[in-house]
C-alpha cells in the first residue's frame, strides 16, 4: 500500500535544506572535508547550573509524570527576566504561556487564530515556520518584503489595502533568521499604531533577543507602549541559554491571545518535563554575566569570518545580532550556485538565501556554531575559491 501525505503536509518546502544537507553528504562521501556552516544549532554548552539543576530533578521518580503546564516558578522566572532585561513588565498569571520552544506557539498560533480566507502578512526573507504555520491553518501569507536600503523593516504603506482589510496577524522578527537587523522602538511605534488601526494581531519572533552586539539596545516589542494591547513576543532559552535540544521557549504579551493559545495547547501537548521547567527557571533568574561571555565569543566569532571573507574582496557586512551572517554574495551566481559551489569546491556548507523567501535570492546565510579557528580555515578556503574563480573569470 502506498500512503500520500497530505496536500497541507506537501506544501511545506523544506527541499532546500535537505538538498545542502545531501549535497554535504556526496561531498563527504567523496572524501572531501565540510565544514558546517549550515545549521543553526548553538554549539556552546548550557551553563554548568542548568545541566546541575537537571541532574537533581531527574533523579526523582516523582518528577516524571505530566506537568500539563508552566510551573508557576517558571512563569514567576520570566517575569522576572523580562523585566531585569527589557523592562517589560508581565502579569505572570495571565501574560506568560509556557512552549515546547518557540517552534512550538510559532508552529500553532496560527492554527488557533486563523481561519480561511484570513490573511498574515510575514517578512521576506523570513524563518520558515511563519509561512509554514499558515498554510497548515488553510490562510493565506501576503510576504513583506525586507530589503538592505530599508534597514531590512518592512515599508508597511507598501502593503495593498485591499490585503490589509483581510489581514488579521503580522508577524515580525527582530534580530531575526536569516535577516540579523534589529529594530528600533520608533518603527515598533509605526507597527503598533498601524496594528490599531487595522485590527491586526503582532506576533513578535524574540528568540535571539540576547544575542544583540557592538552594544546595541536589546528592544522588546513589548516594551513600546500600546504593544501587549495588539500583540505577543515569542522567546526561548535555546540560543539564550543554549538549551535548543532541552525543549522550552514561552510567549508573553496580550493576555487574549495567550489564553487562546494556551487553550489549543491543552489539546496537544501534556506540558514541559519537570526537570527542564527548573532549569529554565534557575536560568532566567541567574546573574547575566554568562550572556555576557556569550555575547563576547559570538562577537569574536562574526568579526573572524567577515573580516577573513572581506579579505578576498567579498563585502560581506556585519551582522548586529543573532549567531548568522547574512550575506550578499558576488554578482554573477544565484544563490543555490553559490551555496553548492562552496560545498563542492570549498569545503564550506551554508544555506542558498532564497530558502528563506523570493528576497533572498542573492544571499547566502553563514551559521556561526563552530569555534574561531575552524571560521577562520572555512573563511581562507572561501578565500581560495574566490580567487580560482576570478583567475578562471578573466
Ligand atoms: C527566528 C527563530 N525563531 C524561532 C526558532 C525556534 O527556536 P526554539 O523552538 O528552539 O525556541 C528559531 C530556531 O532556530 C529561529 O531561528
Amino acid at each position: 500500500m502506498i500512503f500520500t501525505a497530505s496536500e497541507k503536509l506537501q506544501k511545506l518546502s523544506s527541499s532546500i535544506f535537505q538538498e545542502v544537507a545531501n549535497r554535504k553528504q556526496e561531498a563527504m562521501n567523496k572524501g572531501k572535508d565540510v565544514i558546517d556552516l549550515s545549521v543553526g544549532s548553538p554549539d556552546f554548552p548550557p551553563p554548568p547550573f542548568v545541566i546541575d539543576t537537571l541532574l537533581t530533578y531527574t533523579k526523582d521518580p516523582k518528577n516524571y509524570g505530566y506537568t500539563l503546564k508552566g510551573i508557576p516558578e517558571f512563569h514567576e522566572a520570566v517575569t522576572y527576566f523580562y523585566k531585569q532585561r527589557y523592562s517589560v513588565h508581565l502579569d505572570a498569571k495571565k501574560e506568560v504561556l509556557q512552549l515546547m520552544g518557540s517552534q512550538d506557539g510559532l508552529a500553532h498560533l496560527a492554527t488557533a487564530m486563523i481561519n480561511p480566507g484570513d490573511y498574515v502578512l510575514v517578512p521576506d526573507p523570513g524563518y520558515p515556520i511563519y509561512e509554514g504555520s499558515v498554510t497548515i491553518a488553510g490562510g493565506s501569507i501576503y510576504p513583506m518584503p525586507l530589503r538592505s536600503e530599508n534597514r531590512f523593516l518592512p515599508k508597511l504603506e507598501e502593503i495593498p489595502e485591499e490585503i490589509i482589510q483581510k489581514t488579521k496577524m503580522m508577524i515580525l522578527s527582530y534580530p531575526g533568521n536569516p535577516v540579523t537587523a534589529i529594530a528600533d522602538e520608533c518603527f515598533f511605534e509605526e507597527v503598533v499604531a498601524f496594528a490599531k488601526r487595522h485590527q491586526i494581531l503582532v506576533v513578535h519572533d524574540f528568540a535571539y533577543s540576547e544575542l544583540i552586539y557592538d552594544g546595541h539596545p536589546q528592544i522588546s516589542f513589548l516594551s513600546v507602549p500600546g504593544a501587549k494591547e495588539v500583540g505577543i513576543e515569542f522567546n526561548s532559552l535555546s540560543k539564550t541559554f543554549n538549551m535548543a535540544g532541552c525543549r522550552i521557549g514561552y510567549a508573553v504579551g496580550n493576555e487574549h491571545v495567550i489564553s487562546i493559545l494556551a487553550s489549543f495547547k491543552s489539546h496537544i501537548d501534556y506540558g514541559v518535563f519537570y526537570p527542564i521547567q527548573k532549569a529554565a527557571s534557575k536560568a532566567l533568574t541567574s546573574d547575566f554575566d554568562y550572556l555576557k561571555g556569550q555575547v563576547k565569543e559570538y562577537e569574536r566569532r562574526r568579526d573572524v569570518l567577515v573580516e577573513g571573507l572581506r579579505k578576498s574582496g567579498w563585502e560581506v557586512e556585519k551582522s548586529p545580532a543573532t549567531m548568522f551572517v547574512w550575506a550578499k554574495i558576488p554578482q554573477g551566481w544565484t544563490s543555490r550556485q553559490f551555496a553548492f559551489e562552496l560545498i563542492d569546491r570549498a569545503g564550506v556548507a551554508v544555506i542558498p538565501g532564497d530558502a528563506f523567501g523570493k528576497q533572498g535570492e542573492g544571499y547566502v546565510r553563514i551559521a556561526l556554531v563552530q569555534p574561531t579557528k575552524t571560521l577562520q580555515e572555512a573563511a581562507e578556503r572561501i578565500q581560495a575559491f574566490l580567487a580560482n574563480c576570478s583567475i578562471h573569470n578573466k
